[in-house]
Order: structure tokens, then C-alpha cells, then sequence
């Protein structure tokens, strides 16, 4: 059996934890596409140039303790606006994607580029005060020093450089469903995008 959840959206919207419950209820493994991006952009901040840090990625890269910085989370939207950078990542998300057994893939081009044909796509969403309050939270509790301003400004620096690339810009499939977590809590949140993978899967039978 493959099925394949693409969950796409900006930053700090809930993707992560949204993709981990969905692939723990269904039994189907799951792939951070954006630690990829993050591993690549941690390498280019000692001066290796982004196209050979791709090809030199290993899986260890993708278990560094800082990826989850707001360096580095600069770093991967960078690097991440270079089409060879994305080219080099393709075959191996598809491949993850139609594996055997499932697979929630969440990142910003899942559902456009990556995996088209995804049996369920979601596009998860949220204003950005509320991605911005959110992330503080987990960089501070993290022991990051910051702030809300700053992290506002690097959520919005890093959605118009998402959104506004060439290859590959984020944006919904035309035939996602959008769900905004603005009001919505993590449960409520969980409990909806299963609900669409659900009916994805019976659709499949
Ligand atoms: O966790 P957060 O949503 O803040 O970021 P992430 O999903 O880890 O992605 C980090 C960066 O990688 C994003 O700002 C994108 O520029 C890039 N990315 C991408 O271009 N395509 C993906 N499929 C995943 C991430």
C-alpha cells in the first residue's frame, strides 16, 4: 500500500506537529522535508558553497543539535531559493513519498513539486502574529535569547522569500485543503487533518 499526505505551509504553522500525529494515528512513517534544507543551509555557514554542501549530505547531518536555529533556519531559506539545491533533494523525497506502507511528507512544495499526485494535501496556515508568538515560545524554551519582534520579522523575511522564489515558490495545490490553526488548538488541529487523510484513505479502498 503507498499513500501519500503532503502537509505544506509557512513557517511555525503547526506542520511538524501536525505531520507527526497524523503519521503516529496511521502508522506511516514521516519526513521533516525542511531539516533537508536546514542541514544544507548549517553547512554553507562555514563558507561551503550551498551546491557542495548538498552533495556532500549525509543522514548524520540531519541529527545536528542546532538545526532548529533561527541561523540556520536563514540559511535553509536560502539555500533553498537555488534550483540545483532542490533538484539535488528530489529523488530521494519522491522515493520516501511512495514508499511502502505510507508516508506524511510535510515542507512548502510537497503537494506541488515534490509529490503531485498525493493522495491527501494539506496546506496548514496561521496569521503570522500567531506562527511568530508560537515560535518564540519553542526558541525560548529551547534557551534561545530573542524576542517577538525579531522573530516577527524573520517569519515574515523568510514567507516573502518562500513565496517569492522562482522554482518551487510555497503556495497551496490547487486541490489542498487549507486549514488555518490561527484559532484552532493542536488537538483540533490533529483531529481535522486526520479526518482528511481518512476519508483520502477510504477513498483509496
Ligand atoms: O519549521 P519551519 O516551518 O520554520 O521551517 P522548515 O519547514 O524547517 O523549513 C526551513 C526552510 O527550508 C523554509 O523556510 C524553506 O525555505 C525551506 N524549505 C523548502 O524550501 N522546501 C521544503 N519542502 C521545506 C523547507
Amino acid at each position: 500500500m503507498t499513500l501519500t499526505v503532503a502537509i505544506d505551509g509557512p513557517a511555525a504553522a503547526g506542520k511538524g506537529t501536525i505531520s507527526k500525529a497524523v503519521a503516529a494515528h496511521f502508522g506511516f512513517a514521516h519526513l521533516d522535508t525542511g531539516l533537508l534544507y536546514r542541514a544544507v543551509g548549517r553547512r554553507t555557514l562555514d563558507g561551503t558553497p550551498a551546491l557542495d554542501a548538498v552533495l556532500a549530505l549525509v543522514a548524520a547531518d540531519l541529527e545536528a543539535g542546532d538545526l532548529r536555529s533561527p541561523e540556520v533556519a536563514r540559511a535553509a531559506s536560502q539555500v533553498a531559493a537555488i534550483p540545483e539545491v532542490r533538484a539535488a533533494l528530489v529523488d530521494f523525497q519522491r522515493a520516501f513519498a511512495r514508499r511502502q506502507g505510507g508516508a506524511v511528507l510535510d515542507g512548502r512544495d510537497i503537494g506541488t513539486v515534490i509529490c503531485p499526485e498525493a493522495e491527501a494535501k494539506l496546506f496548514v496556515t496561521a496569521s503570522a502574529e500567531v506562527r511568530a508568538e508560537r515560535r518564540l515560545a519553542e526558541l525560548l524554551a529551547a534557551g534561545v535569547e530573542t524576542d517577538l519582534p525579531e522573530v516577527l520579522a524573520d517569519v515574515r523575511e523568510r514567507d516573502a522569500r518562500d513565496e517569492g522564489r522562482a522554482d518551487a515558490p510555497m503556495r497551496p495545490a490547487d486541490d489542498a485543503h487549507v486549514l488555518d490553526t490561527s484559532t484552532l488548538d493542536i488537538d483540533a488541529a490533529v483531529a481535522r487533518a486526520v479526518a482528511i487523510v481518512e476519508a483520502a484513505r477510504t477513498a483509496q479502498d
